[in-house]
Order: structure tokens, then sequence, then C-alpha cells
């Protein structure tokens, strides 16, 4: 892995985002996987620019956003569904049968991640997936732990991951769910080409660990050092705490 460091947030989202048109020009029908959280807020704001100049057309590209809260309806205003509608969905010609999401209110939690998973299946799997990486190194709702899951599941979110979503609760950390419904690890190492994306020093460790440290499930973010098509784009802060010269 060789981190690319760019000289602020906004430098490495505008590059992005044209690398994600890019790839739409390429491949029209491309299957993107997508974040939530604050890290690619600006790479949303990017892309919803570009199509408004013209220089991106979405409308035959399908969506997989990576997780969702369980027991959060997409009308919640706290769900990552609505995060997704306010702040890119809304706003591009995306076709509404090809954006994919979890329901996390779906009653039966199990099938409905089996069902996501054949969804993604049936696209093709993902061409190009956005990550960010949590402080504690989780990608998507991948936790850190003894082992990883490979498929799309329920899991229970780690106290630092529920404290980094209250933003969406009120700032009440207390009120975000406890479980959430998240793409497993085969998801995203099998994805084509892996664009992750980190800023501000509250992510160095997580950067360091994710490339200089073992591939372990303690730091699931590092399981990325074998996927043969990543980029690692990162603001100075973020990548304060790496030791070799990039
Ligand atoms: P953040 O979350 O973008 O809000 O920092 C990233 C993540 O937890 O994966």
């Amino acid at each position: 892995m060789n981190p690319r460091i760019f000289d602020s947030e906004q430098d490495a989202a505008v590059a992005c985002a044209a690398r994600i048109a890019d790839a739409v020009r390429a491949r029209p029908s491309l299957v993107l996987g997508l974040p939530t959280g604050r890290t690619p807020l600006n790479v949303y704001r990017e892309l919803v620019a570009l199509q408004a100049r013209g220089a991106l057309d979405l409308s035959r590209a399908s969506t997989f956003n990576l997780d969702e809260f369980h027991g959060v309806s997409a009308e919640d205003a706290g769900s990552f569904r609505a995060y997704m509608d306010r702040h890119f969905f809304q706003h591009v010609n995306l076709a509404p049968e090809r954006i994919h999401f979890l329901d996390g209110s779906a009653p039966d939690a199990e099938a409905e991640c089996a069902r996501y998973e054949a969804e993604l299946t049936a696209a093709g799997g993902l061409d190009l997936v956005l990550l960010g990486i949590g402080g504690n190194g989780h990608l998507a709702f991948n936790e850190p732990g003894d082992s990883l899951l490979a498929p799309c599941h329920r899991t229970k979110l780690s106290r630092d991951t529920r404290l980094a979503n209250a933003m969406l609760f009120g700032d009440d950390a207390s009120r975000v769910p406890l479980e959430a419904l998240t793409l497993g690890m085969g998801a995203i190492l099998q994805a084509r080409s892996v664009v992750l994306l980190a800023f501000g020093e509250s992510k160095a460790e997580a950067v360091r660990a994710m490339v200089e440290g073992p591939v372990t499930p303690r730091c699931p973010a590092s399981f990325l050092q074998l996927h043969r098509d990543v980029a690692v784009w990162v603001d100075p802060p973020a990548a304060s705490a790496l030791s070799r010269a990039q």
C-alpha cells in the first residue's frame, strides 16, 4: 500500500470525484459501493457539481451502500438511507431501481442480509467501492475482533463507533442503535477497485495500522493490504503516524 497524501481533504475529494466520474465514463453501468459518515461528504458534493456541469451521467450506474443501522427505517432521519438521500441521491440522476440499500427495519435481519448479498451477486459485485475507515480500523461495520465475516451480516456496534455516529441522532450516542447490518469483508475485498479516504488526526493511528501493521482482524482495514487495486488517499494529519516516507 502506498498512501497518497493530498494537501487537503478538499483536494482529495475533488480527485476522488474525478476518479469516479472517469470510471462511470469508461463503464456507464458501473456498480459502485458507497459509504456514509463525514469522510465522503465532500466527494458527494463534488459529484453533484460534476453532474450539474454535465460531466457525470449516472443514469445507468448502480449503487450499493455499505451498511445501515438495525431497527432504523429508511424514513428515519438518522438512517444512512436518509443521509444518502440528503447528500447525494436527491441531486443526481441515478435510477431509483438501481439504488440498493439494506433495510434496517426488515423484521428478519438475517433474511435481509441474504437478500442484499444475492442482489449484489446478481449485479456482478462491486466495480468500485469508496471507503472510509473507522478510528478503530473498521471497514463499513466490520468491527475489530477475533475474526471477521465474509458475507453480509448483522453485527454489534462498538462503543467507539456509536460515539462516532452520534451526530445522526441529535449528538446523543445512547440513541445510536446497538446493532447494524453490513456488507461483509467478502464484498469489499472482491470489489474490482477500492478507494479509501481518511482525513484528520483522529484517523492517523488507524491509517498506520492499516498500512504498516500486520494483517489482522484487530484492524479490519489491514486486509486491504491483500487487494490488488487499492488507493489510499489521505490528508497530512491522517498520514501523521506513518513511519515510512510515502
Ligand atoms: P467517518 O466514518 O467518515 O464519519 O469518520 C468513517 C467510518 O467509520 O468508516
